[in-house]
């Protein structure tokens, strides 16, 4: 089937999706410096920026930069004074990152936090009250990175979490896989947590078998 849901996601994109040389040189530019090929798919792209703009996000963070595909996105939805704060452990990425948001013309808005999203997100105190929060970098961090959000976020922020469902790993409990484990755990975690109003949607496409966890903190 993996070739069939491709064939649809190209579909959708020479439909709905505006041919977009400046992503595609992104794309070209990550491969040049071996990124991993592990950014959202232009559909998943798409959508962060329409739930971005549906959201009426003025404020936006993510965790997991790479090459900054995704963050090309966000930063597209935002409005003229809007700001994005991205985190990024690899020096190596956020590097490739910054000329790829340069190039891409949205660099003024964004700001690049290199270390551990753990350190970063603790340095973050009074930086509170954002619209929108995408996380999508080591999946053992996701319960963690979810209760930050929580602390971040404003009332009514929506919060992505990337690649909860793995090719339906996620409902292996007994995983050997610590990232499966994790997402488990944030699953667990949220069915505990009144604050937080959630649900996942499976997606099959580009980027094979996978889901988004969409949220929207109380
Ligand atoms: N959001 C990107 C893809 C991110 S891939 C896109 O869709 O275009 C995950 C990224 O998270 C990688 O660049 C990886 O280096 C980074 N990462 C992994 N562990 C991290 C950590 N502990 N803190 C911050 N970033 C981390
Ligand atoms: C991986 C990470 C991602 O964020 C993703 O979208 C796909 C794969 C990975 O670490 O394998
Ligand atoms: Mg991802």
């Amino acid at each position: 089937m993996e070739a069939r849901w491709e064939a649809v996601d190209a579909y959708i994109g020479e439909h709905l999706l505006a041919d977009d040389p400046g992503l595609t040189a992104v794309l070209a530019n990550n491969g040049v410096h071996r990124l991993p090929p592990i950014d959202v798919s232009p559909a998943q792209g798409k959508l962060l920026y329409l739930l971005a703009q549906m959201a009426g996000a003025r404020r936006i963070l993510e965790v997991g930069t790479l090459g900054g595909y995704s963050t090309i996105w966000l930063a597209r939805a935002l409005p003229e004074d809007g700001r994005l704060i991205t985190l990024e452990v690899d020096r190596r990425h956020a590097e490739v990152a910054r000329e790829n948001l340069d190039v891409a013309g949205v660099g003024d808005k964004v700001e690049i936090l290199v270390g551990p999203a753990h350190d970063s997100l603790a340095t973050m105190a009074d930086d509170t009250g954002f619209d929108f929060i995408f996380i999508d970098a080591d999946k053992q961090g996701n319960p963690h990175y979810m209760r930050e959000a929580m602390r971040l976020g404003r009332s009514g922020a929506t919060i992505i979490v990337d690649n909860v469902v793995r090719a339906g790993g996620l409902i292996e409990p007994d995983s050997d896989d610590p990232r499966i484990l994790a997402t488990r755990a944030l699953f667990e975690q949220l069915k505990e947590e009144a604050r937080i109003d959630a649900t996942a949607v499976q997606t099959v496409g580009a980027k094979g078998w996978d889901g988004f966890l969409i949220a929207r903190l109380r």
